[in-house]
């Protein structure tokens, strides 16, 4: 990695300014990291920009609530928007530029082009949010196309997304390496999320039980234990913990997202559940560290 001065942040508004930034980057043998996210900034987003810093020299973060990727009963107008303070966060940690491109800009009239997939969107939250994955991917192609970094960091909490991206850039050739950070967790094991910010004090104490399950059933599928009894145990302890609903406890290979099979333990758990007005997801690997 070449070493330079330390630019002070600017937020970037379309996409011609961007290219110039990244293109004058590149002539100088800087390389780049991207680092999509939808605002709303917590310490694992600061987590995904340190490790951005740690493998590029020039870091963007991008800022935009993606309409096409919420249903139209979940929480596209109640997600929290706070760019003067997520522009002191990515400040703080070093961020080169804040893309915060407008909706207009991203989806001008006249705009029908989606990046669709199938398979990988067919299990876990892909048929209880229809259309999620393929607004996912769609902004991320064009965050990717936008930007052109050579890497781009993506946290594991959202697993099936990571996959998804993964497959996305491979399949369209986008010449990017996307890496996977690790979920960052608070002190009792909740998966940091900006929708944690819905919970209620009494929620917030409950949420870590989502955690708490899915590693026990890790845990024993490591031992041996048949996936779909660790499941259930799992779906029984998350309910009695205070979650008001369970879309799913699940056990998949990582790579494919196939379910895994009694005697197979290379995988992760996963689990999205409902607590007050939020939709918590989380997972684990299985490994002999749960
Ligand atoms: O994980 C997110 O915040 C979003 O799904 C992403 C990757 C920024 C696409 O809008």
């Amino acid at each position: 990695m070449a070493s330079s001065v330390q630019d002070s942040l600017v937020t970037v508004r379309d996409v011609e300014g961007l290219r110039q930034r990244v293109r004058s980057w590149k002539k100088s043998g800087l390389s780049v990291a991207l680092v999509p996210t939808m605002g709303a900034l917590h310490h694992g987003h600061v987590v995904l920009m340190e490790q951005a810093h740690a493998m590029a020299d020039r870091v963007i973060a991008t800022i935009f609530v993606n309409p096409s990727q919420f249903g139209p009963h979940e929480d596209f107008s109640a997600y929290p928007r706070q760019e003067a303070r997520d522009f002191e966060i990515l400040d703080k940690a070093g961020v080169h530029v804040l893309f915060a491109p407008t909706a207009e800009s991203m989806y001008p009239p006249g705009f029908t082009t989606s990046v669709k997939l199938a398979g990988l969107t067919d299990v876990l939250c892909g048929p209880l949010r229809p259309g999620h994955f393929n607004g996912v991917a769609t902004v991320v192609t064009k965050l990717l196309l936008q930007a052109q970094p050579d890497i781009a960091l993506f946290g594991e909490k959202d697993f099936q997304q990571l996959v998804v991206i993964q497959r996305v850039a491979a399949d369209l050739n986008i010449p990017v390496d996307i890496i996977g950070v690790a979920t960052v967790r608070e002190h009792d094991g909740l998966a940091m999320s900006s929708r944690n910010a819905y919970l209620t004090p009494d929620e917030r104490a409950q949420a870590p039980a989502l955690y708490c399950a899915i590693r026990t059933a890790a845990g024993k599928i490591h031992q041996g234990e048949d996936p779909k009894g660790a499941t259930e145990e799992a779906k029984a302890s998350i309910l009695a913990a205070g979650f008001r609903s369970i879309d799913y406890v699940d056990t998949r290979q990582a790579k494919t997202l196939a379910l895994l099979k009694r005697g197979e333990s290379l995988g992760r758990v996963f689990a999205a559940a409902h607590l007050g007005r939020a939709r918590l997801i989380d997972n684990v690997e299985i490994s002999e560290n749960v």
